[in-house]
């Protein structure tokens, strides 16, 4: 059965680094609608912009022409965020995610890391040349939707 959405929000951005500060504080601002505690909301914060720059850094090769989505929904127990691109997708995904893992030697391979430490769970669908998606959820303690629909 498919949970009941209490809030979403779409954004679409080009891929140049300024837009990782802006999905950031979007992501923020919705989160804030739960209540969650400072240090989760901060855990939010940067596994979406971890998401974010990966593609616009790997999946967009640093390019300002491709598109990056960005979907923020509130369910009753979770939040979700789905980072989309169109870039040139994951050859070996559990390589990728392995920590240390990089495919550019001036970066540490720890974004996978710290989504996987900081979310409950990270979901990767990837294509060569078709884009990656990344689905990050962090689960709710008790009455967390509580403030979003009062
Ligand atoms: N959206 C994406 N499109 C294409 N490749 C990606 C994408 N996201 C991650 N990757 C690949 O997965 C590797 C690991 O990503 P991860 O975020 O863990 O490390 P990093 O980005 O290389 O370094 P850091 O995040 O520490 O700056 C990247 O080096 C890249 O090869
Ligand atoms: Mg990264």
């Amino acid at each position: 059965m498919d949970k009941i959405v209490r809030n979403q929000i779409k954004l679409e951005f080009i891929s140049i680094p300024e837009n990782v500060g802006l999905a950031r504080i979007t992501i923020a601002a919705l989160a804030s609608q739960l209540d969650l505690t400072l240090n989760d909301l901060e855990e939010i914060k940067v596994a979406t912009s971890e998401a974010v720059s990966n593609a616009i850094i790997h999946g967009y090769r640093n390019k300002p022409a491709g598109i990056v989505k960005l979907i923020g929904s509130l369910y009753e127990d979770s939040i979700v965020i789905e980072v989309i691109d169109e870039g040139v997708g994951i050859a070996d995904i559990p390589q990728a995610m392995q920590p240390a893992f990089t495919t550019d030697p001036e970066r540490m391979g720890l974004g996978f890391v710290f989504m996987q430490s900081f979310m409950d769970e990270v979901k990767v669908e990837s294509e060569i040349n078709n884009g990656t998606r990344v689905i990050l959820t962090k689960k709710l303690e008790g009455a967390g939707i509580q403030k979003a629909v009062s």
